[in-house]
Formats: structure tokens, sequence, C-alpha cells
């Protein structure tokens, strides 16, 4: 599978040290805030295992999906929540975890969904960010890399439902997208 890389951009190790010094920045700012961390399936459910685990206490977990892409490799620019959290987030810190942050459209969407839901706070954790997320109005507190405008798999991240098992984030290969 490895082997339908062209390059791998972010080792398994470069990864688990970013996260861990995120984990302890993240505990620094929560410690006392009961922090509600909140995943977007299915991309962000690598990066919540090892980040949470990053976290040196205790932490709440729960789930939101949304599509925003199709199957290929463009934005559809359509949201629509496909599951809702299970938690009733008023007065909670919320903690949005992403695997990645391209247009901004999703995390911003989602974002404002939750705010108008009274919690005590909504912010946001992404492993990647693309150079297009700066050009939106959209404040991302903890951010693991800024990456190019490459498309990446690995490490949750998919093209089609395919690679999110890789350990590391790559660059695909040009053959395999056809
Ligand atoms: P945005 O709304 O453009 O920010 O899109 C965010 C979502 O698009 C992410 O949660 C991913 O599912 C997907 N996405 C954006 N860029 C990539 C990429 O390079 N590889 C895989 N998925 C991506
Ligand atoms: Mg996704």
């Amino acid at each position: 599978m490895g082997a339908d890389l062209e390059k791998v951009l972010l080792t398994e190790a470069a990864i688990r040290e970013r996260l861990e010094e995120l984990g302890q920045q993240i505990w620094a700012d929560y410690h006392d805030k009961e922090v509600l961390l909140v995943g977007v399936l299915k991309g962000a459910v690598v990066v919540m295992a090892d980040l949470m685990r990053a976290l040196p206490g205790s932490a709440e977990m729960d789930w939101m999906a949304v599509s925003s892409y199709g199957s290929g490799t463009k934005s559809s620019g359509v949201v629509r929540i496909l599951k809702d959290l299970d938690t009733d987030i008023t007065d909670r810190h919320v903690l949005i975890v992403e695997d990645i942050i391209d247009s901004g459209l999703t995390l911003s969407w989602i974002r404002t969904n939750l705010l108008s839901r009274s919690p005590a706070s909504v912010e946001i954790c992404t492993l990647l960010r693309k150079p297009e997320a700066a050009k939106v109005e959209i404040d991302v507190r903890y951010v693991g890399f800024d990456i190019g405008n490459e498309f990446v798999v690995g490490y949750g991240l998919d093209l089609a439902e395919r690679y999110r098992n890789l350990r590391e984030v790559g660059i695909l290969a040009p053959h395999m997208y056809s």
C-alpha cells in the first residue's frame, strides 16, 4: 500500500511527536474545563485516537458525521449532517478535532452550528491545514502541520474511502488517481 504513494509527507514518528506537543498544549488550556472532544467522522478517527491519549488527564469524546466531499478530490461545497452529537453541549467547552482543513467550509459550518447550541466555548484542533484555509475567516487554535495544496492520504485521510489506514501521511502517485 505504501507503494501507492509518490512521497511520504509526514512519518508516523513526526505525527506522534507533534500530537504529544499539542496534547500538552491543549491540557494546559483545558485541564480545569472538562473538555468535550468532538471528532468529525470519518477522517478524524485516527487523530482523535492518538490526540486523546496524548492528554495527560481525562476527556470526553463525541462524534459528528457531515458530508462535504463526494468520492473524488474536489469539494462539492455541500455540508449536511449525517450523524449528530449524542451529547448536550450547553455550557460545555467543545474542542473540534479534525483531520484536515482545506477550504474551511466544512469547519466553519460545523462551528456555527455548534455555537447555536449555547456551549461555553468552541475551538478547533486540526492535524493538517492547507493554504486555502488562510483565505477564510476561521480561527483555528491548534494546528499540527501546515502543508501545501497537494491531495494527501493516510492517517485517517482517504481517496474514495481508501488509504485511511496508512500510518503516515503521503501524496499519492499520479497513476493512482485514474
Ligand atoms: P474543506 O471543507 O474544504 O475544508 O474540506 C475538509 C474535508 O475535505 C476534510 O475533512 C477531508 O475529508 C476532505 N479533504 C480536503 N483535503 C483533503 C486531502 O488532501 N485529502 C483527503 N481529504 C481531504
Ligand atoms: Mg473527511
